[in-house]
């Protein structure tokens, strides 16, 4: 049985390196059987998984030799920390290794929407050459609305700075004398404000129990006929039914998608809207994040079955004595 089992695609060379120390079972795509899954996490003593992969209570409870779970990757909602927890297991995610990735692809995707650009790629390729029909917009002066001002969202506010814009952030954790919101000069406001100021509103919100669903078609009625609205965060904060149709009423301008509610998601009438960009969830996906991201966490699964400390735990650095025992 394996030390380590590897349950999506997770490559590089710090995971070349894993596989000459320990047994690593790797199995890109284990995550689409649960019973084989169920069965395979048994006996391993580490987990590697990214975002497909539900890690829960049921799972952890079969994993009877389990040490470490690392999440190649920053959002915790596929892994029930607290059954992790009860059950003495470290919990490792790499919080900031794919960050600046992120943040790069919510600009790329403000500018491609800003200016068209895939419309008008797939109109001068089908033969087009309509130049005024693709005018677009600056994104000099404008507002951008962050929500969620966490690293990604400080990192977007601060390569929207370079371009001359305004930053606007909601975020319930943070006050106005936060680091953050100082350096990139961002007004701190609510919800409703930033809804009703932003020319580019940029979701940098967490799956959870307070976000879930928090972008409905009234909160895109709120928002500008001129705006758009960019997730690169997690799918379910929209509502997707009510964003169809704000942007089949012209509610706001456009939208772009990293993101979705289920992944790969159903067929849409997005896919069918010129204003609308959708990508398969490339946020973190760059040579460089890669790079860091699996490093970190095949360093984190190495350093605690070495009998070591996790660097980047969400609960805990080293495997406890499991409650009762
Ligand atoms: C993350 O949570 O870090 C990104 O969404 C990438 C991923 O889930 O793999």
């Amino acid at each position: 049985m394996a030390d380590v089992l590897v349950t999506e695609s997770i490559l590089g060379p710090a995971m070349e390196a894993l596989r000459e120390t320990f047994d690593v079972a790797f199995e890109a795509d284990l995550w689409t059987d649960r019973t084989r899954l169920m069965n395979r996490v048994a006996e391993a003593r580490a987990i590697i998984v990214r975002n497909q992969t539900p890690v829960t209570a049921d799972l952890i409870r079969a994993a009877r030799n389990l040490q470490i779970i690392a999440r190649a990757g920053a959002g915790l909602d596929n892994i029930d920390v607290r059954a992790a927890s009860d059950a003495g297991i470290v919990v490792s995610y790499t919080p900031v290794q794919n960050a600046i990735s992120v943040a790069e692809l919510t600009v790329a995707l403000m500018l491609a929407l800003a200016r068209k650009i895939p419309a008008a790629d797939q109109h001068v390729k089908g033969g087009g050459w309509a130049r005024q029909r693709y005018t677009g917009v600056e994104l000099y002066g404008k507002t951008l609305g962050v929500a969620g001002f966490g690293r990604i969202g400080f990192l977007t506010a601060m390569r929207a700075r370079a371009f001359g814009m305004n930053v606007m952030a909601y975020d319930p954790y943070l006050a106005s004398d936060a680091l953050t919101v100082i350096e990139a000069r961002a007004q701190l406001v609510s919800l409703d404000e930033l809804l009703g100021a932003s020319d580019f509103l940029a979701c940098h919100l967490p799956s959870s129990d307070q976000t879930r669903a928090m972008f409905i078609y009234d909160r895109f009625c709120r928002m500008k006929s001129s705006a758009f609205f960019i997730n690169v965060a997690r799918g379910d904060v929209v509502d997707e039914a009510g964003l169809v149709r704000a942007l089949q009423e012209g509610k706001i301008a456009g939208a772009a998608l990293d993101v979705r509610a289920s992944e790969p998601p159903e067929k849409s009438p997005l896919c069918e809207m010129e204003n609308v960009i959708l990508t398969p969830h490339i946020g973190a996906f760059t040579d460089e994040a890669q790079d860091r991201v699996v490093a970190s966490v095949c360093r984190d699964v190495e350093a605690v079955l070495n009998g070591g400390q996790a660097i980047h735990f969400a609960n805990f650095p080293s495997p406890r004595a499991q409650r009762g025992d």
